[in-house]
């Protein structure tokens, strides 16, 4: 037996409009399950609304307003949770960064990955839920092109694990997991970083071997779900699939 169903679950994904967010979307939509999909911009969230059809509800908010996490969560009570809205750091390096820009990332994907796991911990979630956060690689081995980006994705990790072992202290049977993707042009946001460090370096940037896709992140976070095992609270996801941590 699978440790968590996806047919039938209702399935809640923070920046469902475009890249990792939309693949992960569409991948638990085709599972079967009922997918409530949250970003800001409401347009491309009603398109993929038409894609998708009734196993898609949009919904437009800031995932990062901790009043919009309290509500979703009692709204809709998923038995998946991913956690993957994610700004786009300004490519400089770091005597070019402001406070503001270093820190935006910890504003949004920090204080978002934050309210919404404390939200999960709070109500409970069912026993046998599951809570995916996007962490990333460069939590790994630092992107000095983009200011606080490593460190926020670094302590999104860390809050993962915490989590997971509160889980486990109180019996509340909830699976909390981080993924780490490695840097891919296939997004706008991991484009727009490949295209940096290349110009930075004068060598391509990126690993050897396939990139990772939107599709192959749907596909990683499927095999989390479906997965047997509490025992990993973090993966690194290359373009070859998923490894433990
Ligand atoms: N691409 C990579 O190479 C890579 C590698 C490792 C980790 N990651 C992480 O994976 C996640 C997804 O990355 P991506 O490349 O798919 O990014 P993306 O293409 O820029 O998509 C980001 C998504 O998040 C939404 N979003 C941003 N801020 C939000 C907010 N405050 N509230 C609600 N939704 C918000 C965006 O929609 P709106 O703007 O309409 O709100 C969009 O749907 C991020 O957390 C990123 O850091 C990416």
């Amino acid at each position: 037996m699978p440790e968590h169903q996806i047919a039938g679950a209702t399935a809640l994904v923070t920046g469902a409009s475009r890249g990792f967010g939309r693949g992960i979307a569409t991948a638990l939509s085709q599972q079967g399950a009922q997918v409530v999909g949250v970003a800001r911009d409401r347009g491309p969230l009603d398109e993929l609304r038409t894609e998708l059809g009734g196993s898609f509800t949009a919904v437009g908010a800031d995932a990062a307003d901790p009043d919009v996490a309290g509500k979703l969560i009692d709204a809709y009570r998923p038995a998946i949770l991913v956690l993957n809205a994610g700004a786009t750091p300004l490519p400089r390096p770091i005597q070019h960064h402001t406070w503001q820009t270093f820190s935006r990332n910890w504003e949004v994907d920090v204080q978002h990955a934050f309210h919404w796991t404390r939200e999960a911990l709070l109500a409970p979630l069912e026993p046998g839920s599951i809570v995916i956060t996007l962490s990333s690689g460069a939590a790994l081995r630092g992107s000095p092109l983009s200011g606080g980006y490593a460190g926020a994705k670094a302590a999104i990790r860390w809050l993962t694990a915490y989590a997971a072992e509160e889980s486990g202290r109180e019996g509340l049977g909830i699976r909390f997991v981080s993924l780490l993707p490695q840097l891919t042009p296939a997004t706008a946001l991991g484009g727009m970083y490949v295209a940096a460090y290349t110009a930075r370096q004068g060598t391509p940037a990126g690993g050897p071997g396939p990139a990772v896709t939107p599709e192959g992140v749907g596909q990683a976070v499927t095999e989390l779900i479906t997965g047997p095992g509490p025992d990993q609270d973090a993966y690194l996801l290359t373009g070859a699939g998923l490894r433990p941590l």
